[in-house]
């Protein structure tokens, strides 16, 4: 059993605990999917946001993946809102939070049109201006991050949907010589980072991953710089491109290696037992695509956690593509994902409902707490939820369940308006208790 390693001072993981503390998660007995995938030569990985590395999120980040990639935290816009002033904070502290848990990070991203400073976008530069502005914002970051970053996406979405080069302030700039140039400038800041070109819908053959596939072909045949391609993967559910492995291993025998590098499957909202299963099987068939050709190296989720995806705001009505639901409990998608990697499932994959317990305000002598129910995939129609205190705690008041404590058994039942918990849904109820000397938090159970 991996130990619980979360790498942050101690105050920190009170603070994090109290405010958020699962019920045992249903995955606790099966194998980290870190080691599962180690175990198939693979790593497995997560985009990550870095404040968001405490408590129950760092804890899954730690334990179940073998890989980090900042969500936004390298993207120039971050690192150098103005020009000459940097700020490396988040993506420092997801670096140490990686090598703390033994992780690798993949670096994203260099070279984009998008999520760029200001001071760039509005700046009128010549072509030689913008070619230094270019090294220098590559040296600088692949510089400071020198021997710790396995692997970068150094450009990021170069083509259209036809295959002809989206017109970036980068191509109409420098034309698509620009490409070669940055993965050189990379690759003399580290030379032991694998330097990859990252896109999306060019999981299948088609058009643009062919003209993906024939960019990195001339690339090597020139000598330059690159180690691997990135297919993003944002799928729509039910969409997994049948050519997918085919595509894989056309990259694979160029010489280059391959990642997944921001799996999504996202579906219109609200999701519900079917949508689960279709999603299950679609994790499943990409992370199986990646296990069966050698040089794909890493399957990475953008966002583990519906709570942390991206989806919900850029594409309305859709949402809960990630494997693991809103209360970090994992959805039958991360047992696809766990399948797919050789590992067997010791939960029904058909759904749950988990009760999370957290500690809202505490002071000298009461707290207030609360308790969420959420189901996935399957439902209930009334509920009960039932701890232990540890330390004396007493309930003294609740609301939206009626509580009663004998000794230090608590059991609180659903009120006559709140016993439904939908698929896809969750019910919280509160309550004020006393405390003293310390307030360690329960486990709840739920039935
Ligand atoms: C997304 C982030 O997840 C969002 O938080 C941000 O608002 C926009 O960018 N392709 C990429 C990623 O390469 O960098 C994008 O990340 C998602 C699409």
């Amino acid at each position: 059993m991996r130990s619980l390693r979360t790498g942050l001072p101690l105050a920190a993981l009170v603070t994090g605990a109290a405010l958020l503390l699962s019920a045992p998660a249903a995955h606790a007995a099966d194998t980290p999917l870190r080691d599962l995938a180690a175990a198939k030569g693979k790593v497995v990985g997560t985009a990550v946001t870095g404040s968001e590395l405490t408590g129950g999120y760092g804890d899954i980040a730690g334990a179940q993946f073998s890989s980090l990639t900042p969500g936004n935290a390298m993207k120039w816009g971050t690192v150098e809102p103005t020009q000459g002033s940097f700020d490396w904070t988040e993506a420092d502290q997801i670096v140490a939070f990686a090598q703390a848990h033994n992780q690798q990070v993949r670096g994203h991203t260099l070279v984009w049109h998008s999520q760029n400073p200001s001071w760039l976008t509005n700046g009128t530069w010549t072509s030689a201006q913008l070619g230094s502005l270019l090294q220098n914002h590559i040296s600088t970051e692949v510089g400071r991050y020198k021997g710790e970053i396995a692997a970068w996406d150094v450009v990021n979405e170069p083509f259209n949907e036809d295959g002809t080069y989206r017109s970036t302030l980068w191509y109409t700039g420098l034309g698509a010589n620009y490409i070669a140039q940055a993965l050189t400038w990379a690759h003399a800041a580290d030379p032991a980072a694998k330097l990859y070109i990252n896109d999306y819908n060019v999981e299948g053959v088609n058009a643009k991953s062919t003209a993906l596939y024939n960019l990195v072909k001339s690339l090597r045949a020139a000598g330059v710089p690159i180690d691997g391609v990135g297919l993003q993967a944002h799928l729509i559910l039910g969409q997994v491109p049948a050519t997918l492995q085919q595509n894989i291993q056309r990259f694979a025998d160029l010489g280059v290696d391959v990642a997944i590098t921001e799996l999504d499957v996202r579906m219109a909202l609200p999701a519900d037992a079917t949508k689960l299963a279709q999603q299950k099987a679609d994790f499943k068939s990409v992370v199986a695509a990646c296990v069966a050709v050698t040089r794909c190296v890493n399957v990475t989720v953008w966002g583990f956690t519906d709570a942390d995806s991206w989806v919900p705001g850029t594409f309305p009505g859709y949402g809960a593509a990630t494997p693991y639901d809103e209360n970090y409990a994992p959805k039958p998608a991360y047992y696809g994902v766990a399948e797919a990697l050789g590992g067997t499932t010791t939960t029904p994959p058909t759904g749950a409902c988990s009760a999370t317990y957290g500690v809202t305000s505490q002071w000298n002598t009461g707290f207030t707490g609360q308790v969420t129910i959420a189901c996935t995939g399957t439902a209930l129609s009334s509920w009960r939820a039932s701890w232990t205190y540890g330390a004396g705690q007493q309930l003294t008041q609740a609301w939206n369940a009626t509580c009663t404590q004998s000794g230090a058994a608590v059991t609180c039942t659903n009120a006559s308006y709140n016993g439904t918990v939908p698929d896809g849904g969750s019910v919280t109820f509160g309550f004020n208790a006393s405390w003293s000397g310390s307030n360690p938090v329960p486990v709840v159970t739920l039935g």
